[in-house]
């Protein structure tokens, strides 16, 4: 089995016109490749819901904020092909640069707000390569469903701002992040970890869903994010970014959990940034639940409510 291999948005639009023509419903997958059990829920997701699944590969240079992370980047394209074709994704869509960004290509999205903080304040100009590529995938492609993981939340975010802002047709869908089974969160960096380092990466997930389950039973946040960023250093991280709860919803900051939270981090395990992030239910609707379902104590149920890193999503 393998998967046809488009290389230039004329070829790409010759396909989408006659998908279009049988009133087909398509949806697309962007990635950079180096593709991994989290990408291929995407895909799997995507071939649920849509008629033709287009997977994107393009590893993005604007996005990328040195030289030598692009130059390091893996590029496994062959493979990653072979997987695709094996789920049954109908396109592989993998441009070259200059393709993406012809001479004089001069134009940048850039979403306010949401890029800013957490991983946009550690990596200037990086949503911004996001969002312009994004855009580009959305226009080239024309497709009514684009899946993004949860892994890296507030990409998901800039990306759905950017797609309502300029009234793209497309129905953004969030998976949830797929990890190993000790709780890391699947990344195409874990290449990267050397064997001790990989021993010591999934620390950073118990210790986030510790907190979040901590933080829903109702302990004061700020001390037990204290406590946790000691835990994560402790743990051999060297360098944390930030380590914030934030609202699910818009990313706002937030001092009380009075509604849903995401509990976000990012720290450096030796020369690789990893991040991570959990969601927390609304103490009140915790509270209603509890009271609703039965009776038991609030506080029992908050902590029932965030699944630890090994009870969340990973492929079967
Ligand atoms: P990349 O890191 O290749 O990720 C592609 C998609 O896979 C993103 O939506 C990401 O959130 C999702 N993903 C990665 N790891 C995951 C995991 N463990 N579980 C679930 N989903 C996971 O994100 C990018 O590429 C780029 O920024 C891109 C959007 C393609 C723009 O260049």
């Amino acid at each position: 089995m393998s998967i046809p291999i488009i290389r230039t948005l004329a070829d790409l639009r010759k396909t989408v016109a006659v998908w279009r023509h049988d009133d087909l419903k398509i949806a697309v997958v962007p990635t950079m490749g180096a593709l991994h059990e989290g990408h291929l829920s995407l895909v799997r997701a995507a071939l649920d819901r849509a008629d033709r699944v287009i997977v994107t590969l393009f590893v993005n240079p604007k996005q990328f904020n040195s030289a030598a992370d692009l130059a390091a980047y893996p590029r496994t394209e062959h493979n990653d092909a072979a997987k695709l074709a094996s789920l049954g994704a109908h396109i592989l869509y993998a441009p070259g640069g200059a393709e993406m960004y012809p001479q004089g290509f001069a134009t940048t999205v850039s979403v306010s707000g949401v890029s800013d903080g957490l991983c946009g304040a550690y990596r200037p100009g990086h949503f911004d390569g996001v969002a312009t590529v994004v855009a580009k995938l959305f226009l080239q492609t024309g497709a009514d469903f684009a899946f993004f993981g949860e892994k890296d939340f507030q990409q998901l975010h800039v990306v759905r701002r950017m797609a309502r802002d300029l009234d793209i047709p497309v129905e953004i869908v969030a998976c949830p992040t797929v990890r190993e089974e000790d709780g890391l969160a699947m990344s195409s960096r874990n290449a990267r970890l050397s064997p001790p380092e990989r021993q010591v990466a999934p620390r950073i997930a118990a210790i986030l869903f510790d907190a979040a389950a901590r933080i829903g039973g109702g302990a004061p946040i700020d001390a037990t994010l204290d406590e946790a960023r000691s835990a994560i250093a402790a743990a051999g991280y060297a360098r944390i970014e930030y380590l914030e709860l934030r609202a699910e919803e818009d990313l706002a900051p937030m001092h009380t959990l009075d509604r849903p939270g995401r509990l976000l981090v990012a720290a450096w395990l030796g020369e690789t940034r990893l991040i991570d992030n959990v969601g927390l239910p609304a103490r009140r609707e915790a509270i209603a639940r509890a009271a609703a379902s039965d009776g038991s104590h609030p506080d029992v149920i908050s902590n029932r409510a965030v699944r630890g890193p090994n009870q969340a999503a990973r492929h079967t």
